[in-house]
């Protein structure tokens, strides 16, 4: 491949990209000023080559515009073909106007996106309300499901487990996984009534006896859907869950919320860099992008 593949944050997934796809890493220097501006220099050769761009964008607003202008860099220095490879996509979660005056910010960022780059791959984006990325996006956008990194995860760690999806949303998520683990599955009833105040209603699940229940979720954020659904299992007995995400974006308080609920173990994928990541997606991302 003559691609280059460059990258901001998430430097051990980005090499195993390049080393799976078989991309020349760029040579990036990245660096602020001292009043905060980016600082960029490529020092890779880029005329009529396509880039590869390896972000992570889990705190959006610290590298959005390091992200916007090292696109227009490499444009400007002759890249053809500029890919984001975004493996968590953010501001998905803002796909409607719920109050009078919100601004829908998921169009809004996909707009910048668009500007810059020709091709988007991410890795099980928040999509509910928008049933495929192509209603946000203008250029190609490939959503990855996360299922078989979770699937292999679970069939290694977990014994007799029963997953458990914290909500409606992640139905979709829950029942992929199940079909590749065939483990038997039931998907939770949540409301949501402010950032940090959630409510998750757990039936009596009769099939849970014997089993480990296994959360499923694609974003821990405040960690309070799954604490919550941790505490409601708890009091039905239930055995310590295992605690799995895709992204784990963890606000400040989530990880020590979760093991105050007595979750027994907790494993992200490497979407976001972080130390629980356990789950690798470079495979996936190196399929998807083959096939973009
Ligand atoms: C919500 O729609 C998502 O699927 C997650 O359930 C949510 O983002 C988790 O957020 P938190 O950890 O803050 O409860």
């Amino acid at each position: 491949m003559n691609a280059l593949l460059f990258e901001l944050g998430h430097a051990a997934l980005a090499g195993r990209i390049a080393a799976r796809l078989g991309a020349e890493r760029g040579a990036l220097e990245h660096r602020e000023f001292p009043d905060g501006e980016h600082y960029l220099r490529v020092g890779s050769e880029c005329a009529n080559r396509d880039a590869l761009v390896v972000v992570d964008l889990a705190h959006p607003d610290r590298r959005l515009t390091a992200t916007l202008l090292l696109a227009a860099t490499l444009r400007d220095l002759g890249c053809r073909r500029i890919t984001l490879i975004a493996p968590y996509l953010p501001y998905m979660r803002q796909d409607a106007r719920f109050q009078p005056g919100e601004g829908v910010t998921s169009r809004y960022f996909a707009k910048l996106i668009d500007a810059h780059f020709d091709a988007l791959l991410t890795v099980e984006p928040h999509l509910h309300r928008y049933a495929t990325l192509a209603e946000v996006y203008a250029i190609p956008a490939r959503a990855l499901s996360a299922a078989p990194a979770l699937a292999a995860w679970i069939a290694t760690h977990v014994e007799d487990g029963f997953l458990i999806g914290p909500d409606a949303e992640s139905a979709p998520a829950i029942a992929a996984v199940a079909k590749l683990t065939g483990l038997p599955y039931a998907v939770l009833e949540k409301v949501r009534r402010g950032d940090r105040e959630v409510e998750v209603a757990v039936p009596e699940l009769a099939a849970l006896v014997g089993r480990t229940p296994v959360l499923i979720d694609d974003v821990i954020s405040t960690g309070h859907t799954l604490a919550e659904a941790t505490r409601k299992l708890r009091a039905q007995g239930a055995r310590p869950p295992v605690v799995l995400a895709t992204h784990g974006v963890f606000a400040p308080g989530a990880i020590e919320l979760l093991l105050a609920e007595g979750i027994a173990r907790l494993a992200t994928c490497d979407t976001v860099p972080h130390p629980s990541n356990d789950c690798a997606v470079d495979g996936i991302i190196g399929e998807g992008f083959a096939s973009l």
